[in-house]
């Protein structure tokens, strides 16, 4: 662990210098990124909650039994603390049964938040998940204040529309550029390896890389790398607290697909 904190402590100092010797943007670009600094970080804050909350709300325990809402569904099988994440009922790219968990094993029929999103404020939607339009939907006792709002910044400002970015169909991202993507994937390589090899998220028998990964769940992998994963040691970089536009993100999906898959 310590050579993986010390190759990203050189990869950050990189960073650093780079942008100390942009000779003529100095104060401009400092302004820029605190500007961007505080909003972006509650928004991926809240992307990674709507992961796995209880990996980020300080003191939370993971949760045992059944969501209350998980029983007015039957064609997800899956059972315990899985059904509390907000990815299973609302699904990875936030569109639920509109978007990808609208088949598979992951059907439930529940609504995705996107609409929801677009069309309600912060403080609605912080609202719904105190509660206000169905009390089985409250994650107030459960969540701080603090965490509620990062979550309604999330959807207010952290979603994107990966319909415009993914080919639901192939699972390859819409014109996007690879070599771009292997640039800036220079990022990942401290902890992933240059050949996504380093971290397995699966097990020994069953390994799941980053090429495993975005090759199968592209709009999972979307997710995690502009909000980060939560609960991870050493803590994973947000493409959103960087900066980075869906643009990039997706680029980085395009070379992670041509990374091995096992
Ligand atoms: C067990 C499944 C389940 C989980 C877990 C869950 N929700 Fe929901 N959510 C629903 C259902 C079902 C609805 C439909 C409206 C209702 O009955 O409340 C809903 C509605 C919503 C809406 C409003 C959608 C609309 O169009 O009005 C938002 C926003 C939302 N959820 C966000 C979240 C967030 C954020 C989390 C995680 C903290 C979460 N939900 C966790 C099932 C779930
Ligand atoms: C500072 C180290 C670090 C950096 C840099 C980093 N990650 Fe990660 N990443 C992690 C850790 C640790 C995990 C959690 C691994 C686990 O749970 O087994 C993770 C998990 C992930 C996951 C989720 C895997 C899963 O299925 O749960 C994805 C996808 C991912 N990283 C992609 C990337 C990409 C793409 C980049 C570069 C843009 C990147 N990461 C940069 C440390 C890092």
């Amino acid at each position: 662990m310590k050579k993986v904190m010390f190759a990203s402590a050189l990869v950050f100092l990189a960073a650093w210098l780079t942008l100390s010797f942009q000779p003529d943007y100095g104060s401009g670009l400092i302004s820029l990124a605190a500007a961007a600094g505080s909003d972006a970080k509650s928004v991926a804050r809240g992307g990674l909650l709507y992961d796995k909350w209880w990996k980020v709300v300080p003191g939370a325990t993971t949760p045992k039994g059944d969501h209350p809402l998980w029983s007015l569904q039957t064609t997800n099988t899956r059972k315990g603390d899985t059904t509390w994440r907000c990815k299973e009922c609302h699904g990875w790219d936030y569109q639920g049964k509109d978007g990808a968990y609208g088949s598979g094993s992951h059907r439930t029929g529940f609504p995705g938040v996107w609409d929801a999103a677009q069309k309600k404020g912060v403080e609605q939607l912080a609202a719904i998940l105190r509660g206000s339009a169905n009390k089985k939907h409250d994650f107030s006792k459960v969540m701080r204040d603090q965490d509620i709002a990062d979550l309604a910044n999330f959807l207010n400002d952290g979603l994107v529309d990966m319909t415009k970015v993914i080919d639901y169909t192939t699972k390859k991202p819409i014109g996007a550029d690879a070599s771009r993507g292997k640039t800036l994937a220079g990022l990942c390589v401290a902890c992933h390896g240059a050949d996504g090899k380093k971290l397995n998220f699966g097990s020994e028998e069953k390994p799941e890389f980053l090429g495993t990964l975005a090759n199968k769940n592209p709009q999972e992998f979307l997710h995690k790398v502009r909000m980060g994963h939560p609960g991870s040691d050493p803590p994973m970089p947000s493409a959103v607290v960087l900066g980075w536009d869906i643009k990039q993100a997706v680029d980085v999906l395009a070379h992670s697909q041509t990374l091995p898959k096992k």
